[in-house]
């Protein structure tokens, strides 16, 4: 028997850009969590930005105190974001990069370079019993650096896989699908549980899904635009199908 499905992180982060845009309170990101939860999300993603783009310091706190399943507040690692952590007191943190000027979170953490600055905050977030996980480009040296740094988790970035074959790039896919594969298998084996997101969509889910590796994926985008067609509750429906497809190792029809 193949190993479960892939717990279904669902990133609402999209849902506050579109109440922002208007400057209101609708579509509120807490109806869109508790609607995911109860379509079947195994948790819920937020990221709360240094320039508060989309989910704001309130949206944070009702989460945390709403919502029924895991929370996992992605953060820079910043003194501010780590003191709003703490307080908050999240299941789940996962560190990423920031820069203003991107529109998204555009490339792993340099787990390297930042291996100090990063481990004391793995350390902190860790004491405050919040499960710590590094957004790290899918390569053996950036796993082996999260294990120095003492995370016991790790998100591989899946945009350069999902860009490539979203362009239809078929030998790059393969290439960034067999870097993936490879870091996954690493991180498993030096103890780091290994998750996956960043522009997923039913097809890259089920595919992913596949590597029997990886515990969790987080999807935002996608699942929030297919939404507006479909409703949420079908959009999770159909990729929690897929995940489990994918993990089955049979096609979606
Ligand atoms: N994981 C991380 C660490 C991210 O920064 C993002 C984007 O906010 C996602 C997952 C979700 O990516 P997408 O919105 O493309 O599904």
């Amino acid at each position: 028997m193949s190993a479960p499905a892939p717990r279904l992180g669902v990133n609402i982060d999209h849902v506050a850009t579109l109440r922002n845009a208007r400057g209101g309170g609708a579509p509120d990101p807490l109806r869109a969590a508790q609607m995911a939860i109860e379509a079947g999300a195994d948790g819920i993603t937020a990221h709360l930005r240094e320039d508060r783009r989309h989910i704001r310091d309130d949206d944070m706190a009702r989460l945390k105190a709403h919502i029924a399943k895991p929370l996992n507040f992605e953060m820079a690692a910043t003194g501010e974001m780590l003191d709003i952590a703490l307080q908050t007191r999240p299941h789940a943190a996962c560190l990423v990069p920031e820069r203003r000027e991107e529109r998204t979170t555009e490339g792993g953490l340099d787990v390297i370079g930042g291996h100090d600055h990063l481990k004391p905050f793995t350390a902190e977030l860790s004491r405050a019993g919040i499960v710590v996980a590094l957004f790290i480009e899918p390569e053996g040296d950036a796993i082996e650096a999260a294990r120095s740094i003492g995370a016991p988790a790790v998100e591989l970035h899946t945009g350069a896989w999902c860009n490539a074959v979203a362009g239809g790039h078929h030998a790059q896919a393969e290439a960034e699908f067999a870097r993936l594969k490879a870091a996954a298998a690493m991180g498993v084996a030096v103890g780091i549980e290994c998750h996956a997101g960043h522009g997923l969509d039913y097809e890259t889910a089920r595919q992913i899904a596949a590597l029997p590796q990886i515990v969790e994926l987080n999807i935002g985008h996608f699942l929030i635009a297919e939404a507006i067609f479909v409703g949420l509750e079908a959009a999770i429906h159909k990729m929690h199908a897929a995940m489990a497809a994918g993990r089955a190792g049979a096609l979606v029809l």
